[in-house]
């Protein structure tokens, strides 16, 4: 008891608490991360808050993130127990993956979303093909545009949107298609139902969702979405074929059935529905955004542009499209989409992790239960680490000679146990949509705008507000 006591007395600091709602008053839901780095100056780099009854710690900075994330990495690789998703139909071995704790289902549904996406071309050439094609049906709505002005946020995310759909259900949507379009829109409604004071207060006093028909009406987009996937699923269930692996559904459905006498096992078809949800709004959302952030950008500085694509003329010219293989040949490019997702910072406060067990973090005492957020802007923009953090630099990623260079504190994806898993499928995306839409465009601030504002809005991801960009071919 007095080893605890000794413990408890190390415990991170934090702003003075309040009977009932504790700290919540001291932060800005809808901008979490800007209140973070505001208690950190005053607090340190690891600081504390309470969320009603649970205990939460805030990690700031590379050093602090690194030393939680890489060297202590399963210390801090479970996650809060959200009784919120309850009411989705989240459940025991049947909690997908990204909100799962850390745990034997987890690691199954990883193991196998990772190996599963993978076989179907992952990081290899016949995705690349499909990405290949899915930029080439981008470009010609585009060009249909001719040159008028248009807002390129539904049209990035229903390309986007289009390669996790060839792999979860083998299939593509049109652009036009108004069911899609709708699906789209459900996803986007469904990320701002989880940000807020709403659904942390939520968390933080479970009862209130006794309360008749709240769950329903808070929850009504997510719960649009899974009913659309079960459609979707029901429609594939029903033209399987046990000797063929379409994709990723597919794959999962005939592991069920394998599985079928173990009662415990994660392959169900609750988790089939949430790990498809799970792979479509991380896969969707994110991509899509660093890409209308990287348009921004373009608009917004129009001499990097003009660099990108004088780059592009020299290694890929006009006549056939980008490959994976062009990258190591296109430093400024990579450079300038790696400062897209430093200086975007599309997952600003990241996805909430909780200690796995006791720990100790520069000093202080963590015990097991503890929510943990890990601040990835505040690593992103760590100012002992970057040249100008607050800028649109692409030379962060450049050396003297013009050399790409790796630097240690990019974790857009954060790092660990739960890092992204689907880093290498958004990188293959982000460098082939981007090279591509500007082989074939100039994009300008249509005149008469005004210039768009360069922060964002936030709801689990950062979001570039609406703009209006002029493709002009080249
Ligand atoms: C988790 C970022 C694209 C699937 C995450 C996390 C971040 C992230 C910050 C949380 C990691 C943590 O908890 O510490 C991004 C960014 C992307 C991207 C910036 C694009 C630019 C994708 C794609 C997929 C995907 C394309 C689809 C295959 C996932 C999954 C998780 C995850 C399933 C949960 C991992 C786990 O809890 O074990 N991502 N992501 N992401 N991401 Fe991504």
């Amino acid at each position: 008891f007095m080893k605890r006591r000794k413990s408890w007395s190390r415990y991170p600091p934090g702003p003075a608490s309040l009977p009932f709602i504790g700290t919540m008053l001291q932060i800005d839901f809808c901008n979490p991360h800007l209140s973070f780095k505001q208690l950190s100056k005053k607090f340190g780099n690891v600081f504390s808050l309470q969320n009603c009854w649970r205990n939460v710690v805030v990690l700031n900075g590379f050093k602090t993130v690194k030393e939680a994330l890489i060297q202590k990495s399963e210390d801090f690789a479970d996650r809060p127990y959200f009784p919120i998703y309850k009411h989705l139909g989240y459940g025991e071995n049947a909690e997908g993956v990204v909100v799962a704790r850390y745990g034997w289902a987890w690691k199954e549904q990883r193991r196998f979303a990772f190996s599963t996406l993978k076989n179907l071309g992952m990081g290899k050439k016949s995705l690349e093909h499909r990405v290949t094609e899915e930029a080439g049906f981008l470009c010609s709505v585009i060009c249909s545009k001719e040159g008028h002005p248009f807002d390129p946020h539904f049209l990035i995310n229903n390309a986007v949107s289009n390669v996790i759909c060839s792999l979860v259900y083998g299939e593509r949507f049109d652009y036009d298609n108004k069911k899609f379009q709708m699906l789209l829109r459900l996803h986007e409604k469904a990320l701002n139902e989880e940000s807020g004071l709403l659904p942390q207060l939520l968390t933080a006093v479970p009862w209130l969702l006794r309360i008749p028909g709240l769950p329903q009406r808070v929850f009504q987009s997510q719960r649009k979405v899974l009913d659309f996937t079960d459609e979707l699923v029901k429609e594939h269930k029903a033209t399987c074929n046990p000797t063929q692996k379409r994709d990723f559904t597919d794959a999962f459905l005939q592991e069920m059935e394998k599985t079928k006498e173990h009662t415990e096992s994660s392959f169900n078809v609750n988790n089939l529905r949430m790990v498809i949800v799970d792979l479509f709004s991380a896969g969707t959302e994110t991509t899509s955004t660093t890409l209308r952030w990287a348009l921004l950008y373009m608009l917004l500085y129009p001499d990097i542009q003009r660099k990108v694509h004088e780059e592009i003329d020299k290694v890929i010219g006009k006549d056939r499209s980008p490959q994976m293989e062009d990258q190591v040949n296109m430093p400024y490019t990579n450079a300038v989409i790696h400062e897209t997702q430093r200086y975007g910072d599309i997952v600003p406060a990241g996805v909430p992790h909780m200690t796995y067990r006791d720990t100790e973090l520069q000093g202080f005492f963590i015990p097991k239960g503890t929510t943990v957020l890990i601040n990835l802007s505040s690593v992103l923009k760590d100012e002992t680490v970057w040249e100008k953090p607050h800028q649109f630099y692409p030379e962060h990623f450049l050396d003297a000679d013009g050399q790409f260079v790796k630097r240690e504190a990019f974790l857009p994806f954060s790092a660990g146990r739960r890092v992204c898993l689907g880093e290498q499928l958004a990188r293959m995306e982000l460098f082939l949509f981007f090279t591509s839409l500007l082989q074939h465009f100039t994009f300008h601030l249509p005149e008469g705008h005004a210039r768009p504002r360069e922060d964002g809005h936030f709801a689990l991801t950062l979001t570039p507000h609406p703009y209006q960009i002029q493709a002009v071919p080249r």
